[in-house]
């Protein structure tokens, strides 16, 4: 749907837009460079009031569309939209087990990131998976490969790795792992939307790839998430495990009218319910648009930081980018050097009272995390990785909209902290 007469809105929307602007700045937030900024706009928010007045909300054409152009870009033949980046992880995990395909079976064992989101473990618990933690390499921030080749046993049928802080991880090494040990892989690109390794989108090397829409990523749907597979029976499993295991919803598959049954109500599958709206798919269809130079800005303003950061090598970093990989910036994660001769929260304590918002790498090691005592596979060994991005490891905010001139004040920020320790 796209109502004739939404673009006589495109005034009021952006005098709208100019008051809320106004009014904050009234009330400065605490942060000047906070952690994430609106990314939508006038374009998004008629999309939104195209679906509302056209009572076209829940899913329908728009998301059809958003899928088509979604899939285009990754270099995926099919893209399934969900709520959020967490029902994809949930749904790729319940096809892992789903009757329809036995990727696997329920107590299989599924090698997973120890610095990640956390529902990326969650994910695999609730399937029936028992999950077992890799530890992290400080340097990329993602799997340490080494140790998770130590961890494969008789049990582990699967790695899902994560590419955190849109990093990509060295994929030819996960293919040569997965293929020496018959493992299958899933992929965390929630953080990663644009990433490639080697000209290949993230998310497209292995069974699925699950990417999030939050409100702070690459782009914003408010909440949303995109599943990419490249096999059509799956993507009609992710349709039917989205939406109540209702056979309208699969794609390709044409089940025969059976006696006695409403073909209107068909059941094929179990399932949830985590479908999107059209306000999302009609957002998700506008930001996608401007992706490419959002990207491009987020890029360039990493390169500008690192340049700074880089005088700095011995006491910090930010993540090494492998050869081969195009990293698709999602914030700034500074990784303090073990050599570093002050204390990490002693920054984190200036950066906030100086405006600048902090957070930890992610959850940190998730093994340290309280959850971990009630669930004892979540109880690993020695993660000295994890614990090391734990330890010495933060991130702060990075905007496609930022100007030089915030980050050059975000660098003398930094530059007067360090020169009164120096
Ligand atoms: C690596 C990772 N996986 C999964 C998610 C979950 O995405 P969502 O917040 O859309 O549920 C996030 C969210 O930030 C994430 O960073």
């Amino acid at each position: 749907m796209n109502l004739k007469y939404t673009f006589q809105l495109r005034e009021p929307v952006q005098a709208l837009l100019s008051e809320a602007s106004r009014i904050n700045s009234y009330k400065p937030e605490k942060y000047w460079y906070p952690l994430s900024m609106a990314t939508y706009d006038v374009e998004e928010i008629l999309a939104a009031i195209d679906s509302l007045c056209s009572f076209r909300t829940t899913m329908w054409e728009k998301t059809g569309r958003f899928e088509r152009q979604f899939s285009d870009f990754a270099g995926s033949p099919e893209a399934i939209m969900v709520n959020s980046g967490s029902s994809a992880d949930l749904l790729i995990a319940f096809a892992l087990v789903n009757p329809q395909n036995k990727f696997l079976n329920r107590g299989d064992e599924i090698l997973v990131p120890s610095v990640t989101w956390p529902t990326q473990l969650w994910s695999p618990m609730m399937a029936g998976l028992k999950v077992r933690f890799v530890d992290t390499d400080p340097n990329t921030l993602n799997m340490d490969f080494d140790d998770l080749e130590s961890k494969i046993g008789p049990k582990t049928r699967a790695i899902s790795l994560v590419h955190l802080m849109g990093n990509p991880c060295d994929m030819d090494r996960a293919a040569s792992i997965c293929k020496k040990y018959d493992l299958i892989l899933i992929e965390d690109c929630c953080e990663a939307l644009g990433a490639k390794y080697k000209g290949r989108s993230v998310g497209t090397f292995g069974m699925a790839g699950s990417f999030s829409f939050f409100f702070s990523h690459h782009i914003t749907t408010m909440e949303g998430g995109m599943i990419i597979c490249r096999d059509q029976p799956l993507s009609d499993l992710f349709r039917l495990l989205r939406a109540h295991g209702w056979a309208r919803n699969a794609k390709y598959a044409n089940p025969e009218s059976e006696e006695g049954l409403d073909p209107r109500y068909m059941f094929l599958n179990w399932g949830f319910n985590v479908r999107p709206t059209e306000l999302q798919a009609g957002f998700g269809l506008e930001q996608l648009r401007r992706l490419p130079a959002f990207n491009a800005q987020r890029f360039q303003n990493a390169s500008y930081f690192q340049k700074y950061i880089d005088r700095h090598s011995s006491i910090m970093r930010l993540m090494e980018v492998l050869p081969g990989a195009e990293c698709s910036w999602f914030a700034l994660p500074i990784m303090l050097t073990p050599k570093c001769h002050f204390k990490k929260a002693d920054l984190l304590t200036y950066l906030e009272e100086e405006g600048v918002e902090t957070r930890p790498i992610v959850a940190g090691n998730l093994a340290r995390q309280p959850v971990c005592r009630l669930y004892p596979e979540l109880r690993e060994g020695d993660l000295p990785g994890a614990d090391a991005v734990h330890d010495r490891g933060f991130y702060i905010g990075l905007h496609p909209f930022e100007a030089k001139k915030n980050l050059d004040r975000l660098i003398e920020v930094f530059e007067k902290f360090i020169c009164k320790r120096s």
